[in-house]
């Protein structure tokens, strides 16, 4: 039984993406509130393999939320505020080749920013409600993915014998709009994999705060360029996304048993800061 005290502490965070609005069976619903505002909805705390998970829906139960009025920035805050130092990002994207069709899993080691006037910075200058002012601070995001949960995902994967595409780039668009058949065949023919549109900025806020993120993306569609049909609808991310969410789940699980303890974490994500004071205190 966890006690009170432990009771609002995680280890590990899992942000759901559509069609995934549930994830662990027994929880304890947490609300966070934080200086950026309200995360997408309550965080739902649990166990796996001995290990305390937070679990948040990224567009809320019911998913109320499209991916450009989600608050990443409060998202983030919320789950390291409860301890969270290794985050894993589940999300539905569009298979810009032929060989990516529905139902493939990408765990990508890139992204491109294609979005547009979304708050992606903790390091804007702007006071935080208690009155401290974020120093400058660039961060390095040229490998924005935690290596050590890469490796735990792809591992995940392969154990339950969904072969998944070991890197690639994600293009993050801004949407809520599909993308034009001239934009996804430029993506595609840029060198890039998959198309989202929650991706950003939700890996670079993570690196912000020091904390670890893995992007794991499951194909929902071809999108429009590689698509010869009508292209991409809502109803069609929804439903594949649901006929995988179970095994989806369970790579999951895997993958955050697969996790090192928040302790010995050696990857870069762990020191994104290098010692520059962020001048207001990590929550
Ligand atoms: N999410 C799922 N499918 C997508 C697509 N084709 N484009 C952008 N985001 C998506």
């Amino acid at each position: 039984a966890v006690g009170a005290a432990d009771a609002r502490q995680a280890e590990i965070g899992v942000i759901g993406g559509s069609g995934f609005y549930s994830f662990l069976d027994d929880v304890t619903e947490v609300q966070v509130d934080t200086p950026y505002g309200a995360p997408s909805d309550s965080l739902f705390l649990g166990d796996i393999a001995g290990r305390r998970v937070a679990f948040l829906p990224r567009h809320g139960r019911g998913h109320h939320l499209p991916p450009h009025r989600i608050n990443y920035r409060a998202n983030l805050w919320a789950l390291r505020s409860l301890g969270v130092r290794q985050v894993l990002g589940p999300c539905a994207v569009g298979g810009l080749r032929a060989e990516y069709g529905p139902g493939t899993l990408l765990v990508p080691d890139q992204f491109v920013d294609r979005t547009t006037g979304r708050a992606q910075t903790y390091f804007d200058g702007v006071p935080l409600p208690d009155g401290t002012v974020p120093n400058v601070v660039h961060v390095s995001l040229a490998d924005p993915y935690c290596p050590a949960g890469r490796a735990a995902a792809l591992k995940a994967a392969r154990g339950r014998d969904w072969e998944p595409v070991d890197g690639g780039t994600l293009v993050v668009i801004e949407g809520p709009r599909f993308s034009t058949r001239a934009e996804s065949r430029w993506y595609a023919g840029q060198g890039w994999s998959v198309v989202g549109m929650t991706g950003h900025p939700e890996a670079a806020l993570a690196r912000e705060l020091e904390l670890c993120y893995t992007s794991l993306t499951l194909v929902t569609d071809l999108d429009a360029g590689a698509a010869t049909g009508e292209g991409v609808s809502h109803e069609e991310v929804l439903r594949v996304f649901s006929a995988n969410v179970g095994r989806l789940r369970t790579v999951l699980f895997d993958a955050v048993a697969g996790l090192p303890a928040t302790g010995e974490r050696d990857c870069l994500c762990a020191g994104a800061l290098g010692g520059l004071e962020p001048g207001f205190t990590l929550p």
